[in-house]
């Protein structure tokens, strides 16, 4: 799936700092981020900062010989899945208000059809005179999206409404703009991810291939459309995504901990994690040396969670097989007692493991089967979600 854009627009506040954590955290999310700042802005933040946070050029003017956005002056405008201006001058809402587009940040917002989000942040006369007022109005008849300003010490030294509102909460009104599907509000969905590690001294473990992909990308998916997700996780070099409750562990032992407490009043628990079947018996306190030409390690097996685990919630389940894949994922259905599985065939070029890919065949409990064309992680995350909905009463 393609990237989604965000353009951030950044003006001439003494909050324009903040704008920095900001880009940070919708780069995180997995956002293309490309950045528009006023001449005013950039007397606050210099745009190499936002350059090196973003690692997209920063647009700085209109009229620039060596800019390809000078060529296209509305090519952002296109691109935009959503326009964040953050934080908002009470003269670039003015200026929006009344259709001005005299500088890139102004013609942008004139020509995109994408959703508009604004976080004021001015002075409190400034942010209450009835000019400004009537210009937010104006905006918001529009469609446009305003969050903030708050209230609290401002920058000129007065105490009141016009400070910039929290990144938490303008990070949320950018995602619901973003994703205005918020169709599983109220539901808990736990996700496990990662490969397990069983140690087998202190410095040494068994593992798999799994690189949690799936795992993240369904927690993201479920966020985004409104859920609240725990997502426990074995080690993965993943970033943690913006939004969920991560429970990291290690072990197959530390996951059946976790998916126990977890799963308690929750919706559904989907286990996209590999969890070992088999754990070193008696891993050794010290390191082990090299000695003889063959160590024998001793396996027991760990606790099947998926099959053991009981509640009023969904049970997911994923089976990477090499072989026989509907006849092993409906086996393992049934066995375990599960509403969904979805089977993939690890051998398939682009499936399986460490690849952004997925081509799965999805098994209901009451005998259905739909196999699905090749996708990404992010698209299957949603049609899971899509089915998991479905199945709730
Ligand atoms: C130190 C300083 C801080 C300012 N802070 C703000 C502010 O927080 N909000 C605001 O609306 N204007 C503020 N201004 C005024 C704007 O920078 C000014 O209106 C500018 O023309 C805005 O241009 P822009 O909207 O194109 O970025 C500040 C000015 C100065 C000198």
């Amino acid at each position: 799936m393609k990237k989604k854009t965000v353009v951030l627009g950044i003006t001439g506040s003494i909050a324009a700092y903040k704008a920095a954590d900001l880009a940070s955290r919708l780069v995180k999310q997995g956002l293309d981020v490309d950045v528009v700042m006023t001449a005013a802005a950039q007397q606050f933040i210099n745009p190499l900062t936002l350059q090196a946070i973003t690692h997209r050029p920063v647009v700085t003017a209109m009229f620039t010989l060596h800019s390809a956005m000078a060529v296209e002056h509305i090519a952002l405008a296109e691109r935009a899945a959503l326009l964040l201006i953050a934080p908002a001058t009470a003269n670039i809402i003015a200026k929006i208000a009344h259709g001005f587009a005299d500088d890139m940040l102004s013609s942008t917002a004139l020509a995109t059809r994408a959703p508009i989000v604004i976080a004021p942040a001015m002075n409190t006369q400034m942010y209450e005179n009835t000019v400004t007022q009537a210009n937010i109005a104006k905006l918001e008849e529009r469609g446009m999206t305003f969050v903030g300003p708050g209230e609290g010490r401002l920058a000129c030294g007065t105490s009141g409404r016009g400070r910039l509102t929290e990144l938490d909460e303008i990070m949320q009104a950018a995602l619901l703009a973003l994703n205005p599907r918020q169709d599983l509000l109220g539901k808990k969905v736990v996700i496990t991810a990662g490969g397990t590690e069983e140690p087998i001294d202190p410095v040494r473990f068994i593992t798999n291939r799994s690189s949690g992909k799936m795992g993240y990308a369904l927690a993201k998916a479920a966020v985004a459309r409104g859920a609240t997700v725990d997502l426990i996780s074995a080690p993965t070099s993943l970033p943690a995504p913006v939004g969920i409750n991560l429970v990291p562990v290690r072990t197959a032992k530390e996951m059946h901990a976790a998916v126990l407490k977890h799963t308690l009043g929750c919706d559904a628990l989907i286990m996209a994690a590999a969890v070992a079947d088999y754990t070193v018996a008696d891993p050794a306190i010290h390191k082990i040396k090299k000695s003889g030409e063959k160590l024998v390690l001793e396996l027991s097996r760990t606790t099947d969670i998926l099959g053991t685990v009981q509640g009023n919630f969904l049970k997911i389940g994923f089976a990477a097989e090499s072989r026989d894949l509907v006849f092993h994922a409906r086996e393992k259905l049934e066995q375990k007692d599960l509403d969904l599985i979805i089977a993939n065939d690890i051998t398939a070029p682009g499936s399986g493991f460490n690849v952004d890919t997925n081509q799965v065949t999805l098994l209901h409990r009451f005998g259905q089967s739909e196999a699905l064309p090749l996708m990404t992680k992010e698209a299957l995350a949603h049609i899971i979600l899509d089915r998991v909905k479905a199945l709730w009463p």
